[in-house]
């Protein structure tokens, strides 16, 4: 990230482009991807380089490489579309070259950086497709003297979170719980963690930017403007071009953190403590944040249904003054020091990332891609958030409907409040900020399932839409709103006009931010090379003219 290598991508840069021009109109032909194997070669500096560092289907390694952080798996199964060419560049003129190619042999590109995407928008795409793949991006730099790291895309956040830990146990960046997910694609939509509530969001936390434009431009904060630097904190930055790497501010943090969980069942009092959770974790001391898991579960033997609460939670500080504290405010949690345990802020990252990891697992697994913490899926999964605290026959309700599934949801409900409270709704394009309780997913698995086509995952996708629907009344409204990071297409994929693409970005965004993205969207990338079902549309009319 330094600037001897700036000006070196930019020399090439120019060199590649010279011939390209600014036009970059959409093609109308067939790709072929010898051609673009050809055109790579001939743009490449180093063929032999970026030889081995592409994949077509006639190399043995092209379907690993492509299910490589697929990790949702009804992605996998052989009716999905697979790229035409792979490319894993290690440098970002390699990344001119792809992004030259693509546009010139009228592909469209796939940008992946942790692959967690719910709808597999990284890595799929139904038209022909390049898959630009930063897995070889992932250098992490922490400079501790300045509180701040310079990232690669590419890199996961449990790498980022051992490279901290390498250097200090007192930094910390506020970033998402589980450490397979990718910088690259969390960051850009905003990005919520277990340090949400005392330091707000990840983007939040961003300083500075590389990053490349449609044309090949490597730019940075400042050469893009605060509007581009705005919306890539949050905007999904696969509508405005390919993120190289973000300078990350650092945070201070405890040098002993206490990570607390405990079950509570509906014969243990559940809908009494649930209705009091809403009312004090939102208000509590912002070092303390805690999520809670709600499984639909028979009791024991029986044919009897009950709900469980998975109560899982973090403070930044000793486990005596939680407990004095969770004492004075929320007694009916009854927690205790069994409950408890205290250790440093890496550690909470691994066992609050993998609960099937003790916090004895040495903090190296959190980096380790090919280790145990790599693990798989097979979901559908939705979110919203809530504003009113849900009454206690609110409560029973939703439990009654859950008990209609076969036991497949899952559901984690995560606390807002604290520093969310403190910053506008348009500081960045993430809006859900002040007067959020907390944050809703919800989610059916198929993992007993051979695909999520299956008469039973039909069955369950359909559960979960009517249980989507059933929510309706005790979730916000006016927007409904749904995080970014948790993508959803049921909510829509039109965008022929304004008023059909507001129907999904309101619900992401909000009406100001929603429309301050298509303006930019509308400068940065005219011709909507950038494009996926669900990103920032571009309208013949302008905005004003609206
Ligand atoms: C198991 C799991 C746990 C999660 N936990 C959290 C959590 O704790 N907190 C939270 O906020 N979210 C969480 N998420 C959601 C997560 O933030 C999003 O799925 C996020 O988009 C993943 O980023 P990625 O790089 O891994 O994904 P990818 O699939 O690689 O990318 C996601 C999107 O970003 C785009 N993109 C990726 N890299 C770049 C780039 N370099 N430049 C431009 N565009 C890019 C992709 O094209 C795609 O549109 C979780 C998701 C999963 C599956
Ligand atoms: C070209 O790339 C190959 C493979 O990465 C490397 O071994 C070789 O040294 C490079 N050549 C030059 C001239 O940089
Ligand atoms: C894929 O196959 C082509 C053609 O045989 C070869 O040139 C290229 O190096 C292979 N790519 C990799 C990554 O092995
Ligand atoms: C910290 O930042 C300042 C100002 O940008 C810079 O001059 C200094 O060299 C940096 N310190 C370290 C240790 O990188
Ligand atoms: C919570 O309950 C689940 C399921 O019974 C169990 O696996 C887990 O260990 C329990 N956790 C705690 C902290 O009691
Ligand atoms: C359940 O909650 C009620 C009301 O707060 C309380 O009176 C009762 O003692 C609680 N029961 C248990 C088992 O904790
Ligand atoms: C549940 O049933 C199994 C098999 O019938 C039995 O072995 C087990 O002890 C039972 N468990 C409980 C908690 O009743
Ligand atoms: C609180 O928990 C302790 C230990 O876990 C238990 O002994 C006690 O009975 C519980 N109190 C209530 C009111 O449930």
């Amino acid at each position: 990230m330094n600037n001897s290598r700036l000006t070196s991508s930019l020399f090439i840069f120019l060199s590649v482009f010279a011939s390209w021009g600014s036009s970059s109109s959409i093609f109308d032909v067939t790709p072929n991807s010898e051609d673009f194997i050809t055109c790579l070669q001939s743009n490449s500096i180093n063929t032999t380089s970026i030889s081995q560092l592409t994949f077509t289907s006639s190399n043995s390694s092209f379907l690993p490489n492509w299910e490589a952080r697929i990790n949702n798996f009804k992605f996998l199964k052989p009716s999905i579309p697979k790229p035409s060419v792979i490319v894993t560049p290690v440098d970002e003129t390699q990344i001119q070259t792809v992004l030259f190619c693509t546009k010139k042999l009228g592909y469209e590109l796939r940008i992946r950086s942790g692959g967690h995407d719910f709808e597999g928008l990284s890595s799929i795409a139904l038209a022909p497709y390049v898959m630009l793949d930063l897995v070889n991006m992932r250098s992490i730099d922490v400079n501790v003297a300045n509180r701040t790291a310079w990232v690669q895309a590419g890199a996961l956040l449990g790498e980022l979170y051992y490279a901290i830990s390498q250097k200090t146990n007192t930094l910390y960046f506020p970033a998402g719980i589980c450490p397979t997910v990718g910088i690259g694609g969390y960051l850009s939509g905003g990005g919520y963690g277990n340090l949400l509530r005392k330091y707000g969001s990840a983007a939040d936390h961003a300083l500075d930017v590389r990053f490349m434009d449609v044309n090949g431009n490597v730019l940075d904060r400042k050469s893009m403007g605060e509007d581009l630097f705005w919306a890539l904190r949050g905007g999904g930055a696969s509508s405005f071009g390919i993120v190289l790497g973000w300078k990350l501010e650092l945070v201070p943090v405890p040098e002993i953190v206490t990570v607390f969980r405990k079950n509570v069942t509906l014969e243990q009092n559940g809908t009494e403590i649930f209705y009091k959770y809403q009312y004090v974790a939102p208000k509590m001391d912002r070092n303390s944040i805690m999520r809670i898991q709600v499984f639909n579960e028979f009791i024991g033997n029986t044919t009897t249904k009950t709900i469980r609460m998975y109560f899982e939670g973090l403070y930044l500080g000793r486990t005596n003054t939680l407990l004095r504290m969770m004492d004075q405010s929320f007694p009916e949690l009854n927690l205790t020091r069994e409950f408890c345990e205290e250790m440093s802020m890496v550690q909470s990252s691994l066992v609050l990332g993998d609960p099937s990891f003790p916090s004895s697992t040495p903090t190296k697994m959190l980096a380790d891609r090919t280790g145990g913490i790599v693990k798989h899926w097979n979901n559908k999964q939705k979110s919203d958030y809530v504003r009113t605290p849900i009454s206690k026959s609110g409560l029973r309700k939703i439990w009654k409907k859950i008990f209609e599934n076969d036991n497949t949801l899952f559901m984690a409900m995560y606390t807002f409040g604290g520093k969310m409270g403190e910053v506008s709704e348009t500081a960045t394009p993430y809006p859900h900020r002040a007067g959020v309780l907390y944050q809703v997913l919800k989610g059916i698995t198929f993992s007993d399932q051979t695909s999520d086509t299956t008469p039973v995952s039909l069955t369950r996708i359909e559960w979960l839409r009517s249980f989507d629907k059933f929510l309706e009344p005790y979730v916000s409204r006016n927007p409904r709103e749904a995080y970014l990071n948790y993508n959803d297409l049921d909510l829509g994929v039109d965008s022929g006009s304004y008023e059909e693409a507001r129907v999904w970005g309101d619900r992401y965004w909000k009406k100001d931010n929603f429309k301050k993205l298509i303006r930019i969207k509308a400068k940065v990338d005219p011709e909507n090379f950038f494009r996926h079902p669900q990103s920032i549309p571009v309208f013949s009319t302008s905005l004003a003219d609206m």
